[in-house]
């Protein structure tokens, strides 16, 4: 199972200095901050533990950087790793619109923010990281980076339902890395969700131009 500590969801909002305005032990200092992530994490590795269930694997997914004056920074996500690294997680996955994204301010400003995890890290949790890689290449290279263990994908896999077979079949040339808007039926992409698409939203995977074009 994935704790959830990513994307303004419940975990994050107590850990950023923006949205958490409390005066008592779970808001004001980085130390307060992380309280209720890690006292999530401890609680849902005790039931585990109560289970006697070791085999059951227990990951935690964390955005990295908010905007904002107040938002959450690097230096803030160091220490929510350092402490990770020491609690009995199997993985860390990292939540971001792009894999290559660089580090907004403060600590480590230019940089991968992959690599200043990694560093973090050190290998002593496996990383999933992601984010708007298209072809098998994208893929390839980001594993070559160095800074992950794994990789994860969204937007390639509702464009391509068969990505990971497609890849085995050795037909990496076969995947699509534009939704084409004629072929509603080939994705299995809930009618919702394939609505959104129409509109060309940032978060959703890119449409093919000529449609694009169609429409307008
Ligand atoms: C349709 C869709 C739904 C998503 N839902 C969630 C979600 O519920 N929680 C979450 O943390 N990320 C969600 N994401 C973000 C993805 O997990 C991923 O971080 C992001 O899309 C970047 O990876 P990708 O370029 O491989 O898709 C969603 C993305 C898409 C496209």
């Amino acid at each position: 199972m994935e704790i959830y500590g990513a994307n303004q969801f419940l975990l994050q909002q107590f850990f950023s200095e923006k949205v958490n305005h409390r005066k008592d032990k779970w808001g004001g200092s980085l130390e307060n901050r992380l309280r209720f992530p890690l006292s999530v994490v401890d609680a849902v590795c005790a039931v585990r533990e109560k289970l006697k269930r070791r085999d059951f694997i227990i990951g935690y997914r964390f955005s990295p950087e908010e905007p904002g004056e107040k938002g959450i920074t690097m230096t803030d996500t160091v220490a929510l790793l350092k402490a990770l690294v020491e609690k009995p997680l199997q993985y860390l996955h990292v939540s971001q619109k792009d894999f290559n994204n660089k580090v907004r301010r403060g600590l480590g400003e230019g940089q991968s923010r992959l690599k200043i995890i990694h560093e973090t890290v050190q290998g002593r949790l496996p990383v999933i990281g992601l984010g708007s890689l298209f072809t098998l290449d994208d893929y390839v290279k980001a594993l070559q980076s160095g800074f992950i263990e794994f990789v994860g994908s969204g937007k390639s896999v509702m464009m391509n339902p068969h990505f990971g077979n497609r890849i085995f079949a050795g037909k990496a040339d076969e995947i699509v890395t534009a939704i084409d808007l004629g072929k509603a039926d080939h994705y299995d992409i809930p009618k919702p969700l394939w609505e959104m698409c129409k509109k060309g939203e940032d978060w959703l995977p890119p449409v093919k131009m000529t449609e694009i074009s169609e429409r307008n």
